[in-house]
């Protein structure tokens, strides 16, 4: 499974892309909005950092306008993934710009039927936001596992990028269903990484060690 940040703070993106786990990045214009600087500054430092994906979100809601902020964003590097939202214009400018070999990430998907809408008109990704989903009482993985579904059942390779993700929890299930990313921000990621034995295992050995006397170099 592939791990994006889900961030446009460009110290976040050089901390996570140092591990070597990181595959790409997601912004949107809130994100954009707490970097506090220029949204074109932001997408292409991000974009020259990352080897991966970059998603640089479009603002405009109908398919003439969006359909040239599309073309704007995906100028400013070769691995910008332009994001639009699942709406009609939203797909229709999904399907022109994969046309032209765009990639493209569809945001705002809150149930299957949207992921499938998102698939047929040919999404690069598709990102449903489970913590949000979970946020008004519905199961974010359930919605998961009915994409992983659909679209296994008809051999669509739209990626299924799980995004609004909160905890270690959704990571781990994301994975047991088989979805092809999680965005989340370094925060989460962070968590990944932590498991109380390995903090005490780590403490046991430095007593131990540092007991014996030896020194490795
Ligand atoms: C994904 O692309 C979105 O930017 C993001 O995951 C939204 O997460 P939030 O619900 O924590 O704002």
């Amino acid at each position: 499974m592939k791990f994006f940040l889900d961030t446009a703070d460009i110290n976040d993106i050089r901390e996570a892309n140092a591990t070597g786990l990181l595959d790409g990045v997601t912004t949107n214009p809130s994100l954009i909005k707490q970097a506090g600087r220029d949204f074109f500054e932001v997408i292409a430092e991000i974009a020259a950092e990352v080897d991966g994906p970059v998603s640089a979100e479009t603002t405009a809601h109908d398919h003439e306008t969006m359909m040239k902020e599309g073309l704007k964003c995906a100028e400013i590097a070769s691995n910008i993934a332009v994001k639009v939202p699942l709406t009609v214009d939203g797909l229709k400018t999904c399907k022109a710009l994969r046309e032209r070999d765009i990639m493209v990430n569809v945001t705002l998907c809150f149930s299957a039927n949207q992921a499938l809408l998102a698939a047929k008109a040919g999404a690069t990704f598709i990102s449903p936001f489970v913590g949000r989903h979970d946020d008004v009482g519905f199961n974010g993985m359930e919605l998961i596992e009915d994409i992983r579904l659909v679209y296994d059942n008809y051999g669509f390779d739209t990626q299924i990028l799980v995004a609004s993700v909160r905890h270690p929890a959704h990571v781990l299930e994301s994975a047991r269903i088989g979805a092809d990313v999680a965005t989340m921000p370094w925060g989460a990621m962070r968590k990944l990484f932590n498991h109380p034995l390995t903090d005490s295992g780590l403490k046991g050995f430095d007593k131990d060690w540092a007991a014996t006397g030896f020194s490795i170099l």
